[in-house]
């Protein structure tokens, strides 16, 4: 059942409370995606960054090749965060007088710290991630940081569109100051020689921040279509079946359809046997009630489960084995 959600999209989000096996559950499907003859594409913005741990090798911000058809990169928010301060400060250097350039470096330094800045720079990585890896994969896979990290991300694409249209506003309110400005000296200094020409650094200077904040609104306006196509995205909750993975990934939903994500499965892993003596029998009792528990507060969303399995899931030959679990 994952893999006909999966085989029908080409992007994928897994999100859910750490430790239930996000990673282990986006990369089996990613290799059995990759089986299957699609070209796929595992990306994990984790800080955690557990994907090299799984697959036992460094993985980095340069794509790797994971398996035949599957390819793996990770996205560092720290890393991430410092390419993105420093293009903003190239981008505010080059559209602000030299005399400030003090200002804008205090700014970028309190940015650094502020909340939301981490989120913006990986969002800015995943629009990136999609626009250049959509043509070239069939499938992209986000392995994603836990719950709370992740909601407040799906929700930022809008957030960033209208903060960007509210800074496009101001703009064209000061155009229109800074032009009755230049009208009236015009007017007092009588010299004819002052032309509200393209040549007028100050109509320069407006024009490219106008077009450096329409390139960033049309980006973060084609992330956030791209995030709601149900055609082209799911997000898919992964859980163990405990009171609070249960307790937490409704509030995941919750925040998912808010900002209007398709929550297009539930997995439930590390489902105890019901065969393997007296003690995981009663632990699959406790289990029962939470499944009941998930299916009364997320009805219509459908539930794939997987098995606890024995032994430590690393190394590529396990992330196989999962794989053909996935059915
Ligand atoms: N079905 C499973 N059976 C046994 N161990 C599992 C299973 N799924 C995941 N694990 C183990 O649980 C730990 C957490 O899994 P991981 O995929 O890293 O979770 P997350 O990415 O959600 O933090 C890892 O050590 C992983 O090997
Ligand atoms: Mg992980």
């Amino acid at each position: 059942m994952l893999l006909d959600l999966a085989g029908r999209r080409r992007v994928l989000f897994f999100g859910g409370k750490g430790g239930v096996g996000k990673t282990s559950v986006a990369a089996a499907v990613g290799l059995a995606q990759a089986r299957a003859g699609r070209k796929v594409l595992l990306v994990s913005t984790d800080p955690a960054h557990n994907l090299g741990h799984l697959w036992q090798r460094t993985i980095g911000p340069e794509v790797v090749g994971l398996a035949d058809q599957l390819d793996g990169v990770e996205i560092d928010p720290e890393a991430t965060t410092d390419e993105h301060l420093s293009a903003v400060r190239e981008t505010l250097y080059s559209v602000m007088p030299q005399h400030l350039r003090g200002e804008v470096d205090r700014y970028l330094n309190l940015s650094r710290q502020s909340p939301g800045t981490h989120e913006a720079a990986v969002l800015e990585r995943i629009a990136g991630v999609l626009q250049t890896g959509l043509p070239s994969y069939d499938l992209i896979v986000f392995d994603t940081a836990p719950s709370g990290h992740t909601s407040r991300l799906m929700a930022l694409p809008e957030i960033m569109a209208s903060w960007t249209e509210g800074l496009l506003r101001n703009r064209r309110r000061s155009e229109k100051l800074g032009a009755a400005v230049r009208g009236l000296t015009r007017d007092t200094n009588r010299s004819g020689l002052v032309e509200d020409t393209p040549h007028d650094p100050l109509v320069e200077r407006d024009l490219r921040i106008r077009r450096i904040l329409l390139a960033r609104r049309e980006r973060f306006e084609a992330l956030r279509d791209t995030l709601r196509d149900e055609a082209l995205t799911s997000f898919v909750v992964v859980l163990t079946a405990e009171r609070l993975p249960v307790l937490e990934s409704v509030e995941l939903h919750g925040h998912l359809r808010a900002a209007g994500v398709h929550v297009g499965q539930l997995v439930v892993n590390r489902r105890s046997p019901a065969d393997a003596g007296e003690f995981l029998m009663q632990r699959r009792e406790l289990e029962e009630q939470f499944m009941e528990m998930l299916s009364g507060k997320l009805p219509g969303i459908p539930v794939t489960e997987l098995p606890l399995l024995p032994g430590e899931l690393v190394g590529a030959d396990a992330v196989g084995r999962f794989a053909d679990m996935m059915g």
